[in-house]
């Protein structure tokens, strides 16, 4: 227990289950932003207590210190449980829903004038409400249930791919989507699926998951990519990492394919690399205008 020491920030600690001291806190921020890029703020501490102390009750470890060196030091078995509980998974059908409305325009007009495969790479999946919907507005684009298009989908976080891949959802989840959309690409549970859909199998035959780390410098993609979907993911990144993760979307993203980023996130730190159509969605800044 640390109750009665200062807390990290100077304030008195909350009581404890486990020692959890600033230096366990800082390293832990140097171990997520080495493997996964993200930039834990300092003010992370309690989340960061909340998301491991399950891991240390599991394996039955008194001190973050001892679960530290256990995963620094231990068979290496520990790394994807450390990684899945500390990335934040928020997502949902049809977010900023905007921008899949942009993405039909935009595969309409290329398909026009060059009747390629499409292919598309969804890179921060979470738990796949993000390709299902991308693959939904392909499906109506094509009106047809096998349109001529791949989604490569991925997340760093395995946990999330999982869930993406069943494709099994709370009714809560599709709730704030039309009745055409859900009778047409959801099957409603029954019995003890109650309360739960499934999207229809024809939806999961056009995206492939996949654990893809945006970090690592070679990616398992396969480009020319028609566009790129890299949305609230960015915002855990400093700026150095998004540069360098920019720069590699690059040499898969075709020359007139675009770059779809979340609301919040701006890669203007990167004009040299990606030009701002407005609305977060980019362009490849050496395509000619
Ligand atoms: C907030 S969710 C965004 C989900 C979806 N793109 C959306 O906008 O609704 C961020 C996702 O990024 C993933 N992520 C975090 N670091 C990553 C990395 N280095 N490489 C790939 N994915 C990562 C997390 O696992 C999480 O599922």
């Amino acid at each position: 227990m640390n109750g009665g020491r200062p807390g990290a920030a100077g304030a008195p600690a909350p009581q404890r289950e486990f020692a959890f001291e600033l230096a366990d806190f800082e390293r832990v921020r140097k171990l997520i932003y080495q493997h996964a890029g993200i930039s834990l703020s300092p003010i992370k501490q309690d989340m960061v207590y909340s998301r491991l102390a399950r891991r240390l009750r599991a394996l039955n470890l008194g001190s973050f210190a001892a679960y530290l060196d256990r995963l620094e030091h231990g068979n290496g078995d520990e790394w994807e449980t450390f990684v899945n509980a500390l990335t934040t998974n928020l997502t949902s059908f049809f977010r900023e829903a905007h921008h899949f409305d942009l993405l039909k325009q935009h595969i309409k007009k290329l398909h026009a004038v060059d009747r390629h495969p499409i292919k598309l790479w969804c890179s921060a999946a979470s738990t796949g409400e993000e390709p299902y919907s991308m693959a939904i507005a392909m499906c109506e684009l094509f009106n047809s249930e096998s349109p001529p298009v791949q989604i490569l989908a991925s997340d760093l976080d395995t946990a999330v791919l999982a869930t993406a891949a069943a494709g099994v959802y709370s009714q809560e989840r599709i709730e704030k989507l039309d009745d055409e959309r859900r009778r047409r690409f959801f099957l409603k549970g029954t019995g003890t699926r109650e309360g739960y859909v499934r999207v229809r199998p024809e939806l999961q035959k056009l995206i492939t998951f996949t654990q893809i780390n945006l970090l690592h410098t070679r990616w398992p993609v396969n480009g020319p990519l028609d566009a790129i979907f890299c949305r609230n993911v960015m915002i855990y990144f400093d700026k150095p990492t998004q540069y360098g993760i920019l720069q590699r979307f690059v040499p898969v993203l075709r020359s007139d394919g675009l770059l779809f980023a979340g609301h919040s996130e701006s890669f203007l730190h990167a004009a040299d690399l990606f030009r701002s159509l407005g609305r977060t969605v980019y362009e490849r800044a050496d395509r000619p205008r």
